[in-house]
């Protein structure tokens, strides 16, 4: 079990132990689709990339070292010490591809919402688009810890509904439409310890025709 812990924790090590064939089904990190200091003023340059080549980098590693791990485990009670590392390490990769798409420059797509399917599920949901910034942030602001602000699609309810999840939990009971990393690292050398400042910035920035897609395709 000790040993399990370790090489979940070493992925450097681990990976140099796999055989050659296990290479192609590795997680790599996505290229980011815009520039690291694209989004400023409204996040700086320097958080963009320790968020991406430091933050998400080490999240991919944690998933490869899990998966590869899990694969060669020989027993029930292996695989299960490894749900944690995988639920965290996937949930990080998984959040982050989605969160790095969901952001725009503010002189291409950040920020702006055109009329269309979103904009008017928003409205019949939320009552305005302002209105629904507001309910997003404060149930955002309010997550104790790290973790996520989501608005997400429901199914059932065929509603736009905010949710939140802990830690790197990714959206299950939802299709993501619009996921805010609310981690400390995605904000705090920019904004310190204030969480409302950089909620209400990073709607600037908010890729609403990504989010647009998104709902489009959950509601087919
Ligand atoms: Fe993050």
């Amino acid at each position: 079990m000790l040993s399990i812990a370790r090489t979940v924790l070493r992925p450097t090590l681990t990976r140099a132990f796999v055989a050659p064939g296990a290479a192609a089904s590795l997680h790599t990190l996505p290229d980011l689709p815009y520039a690291y200091n694209a989004l400023e003023p409204h996040i700086s340059e320097q958080i963009m990339k320790l968020h991406h080549t430091k933050h998400h980098q080490t999240y991919v590693n944690g998933l490869n070292a899990a998966e590869e791990t899990y694969a060669k485990s020989t027993s029930t009670k292996e695989k299960i010490a490894l749900q944690s590392a995988l639920k965290f390490n996937g949930g990080g990769h998984i959040n982050h591809s989605l969160f790095w798409k969901n952001l725009s420059p503010v002189n291409e797509d950040g920020g702006k919402l055109a009329e269309g399917p979103l904009k008017q599920a928003l409205e019949r949901d939320f009552g305005s688009v302002e209105d629904f910034k507001k309910k997003f942030n404060a149930a955002t602001a309010a997550i104790q810890g790290s973790g996520w602000g989501w608005l997400g699609y429901n199914s059932a309810t065929k509603k736009l509904e905010i949710t939140t999840t802990a830690n790197q939990d990714p959206l299950i009971s939802h299709s993501p439409i619009i996921g805010v990393d609310i981690w400390e690292h995605a904000f705090y050398l920019q904004y310190h310890n204030v969480k409302v400042d950089y909620l209400a910035a990073i709607w600037n920035v908010i890729n609403f025709k990504e989010a647009e897609q998104r709902l489009v395709e959950a509601t087919k």
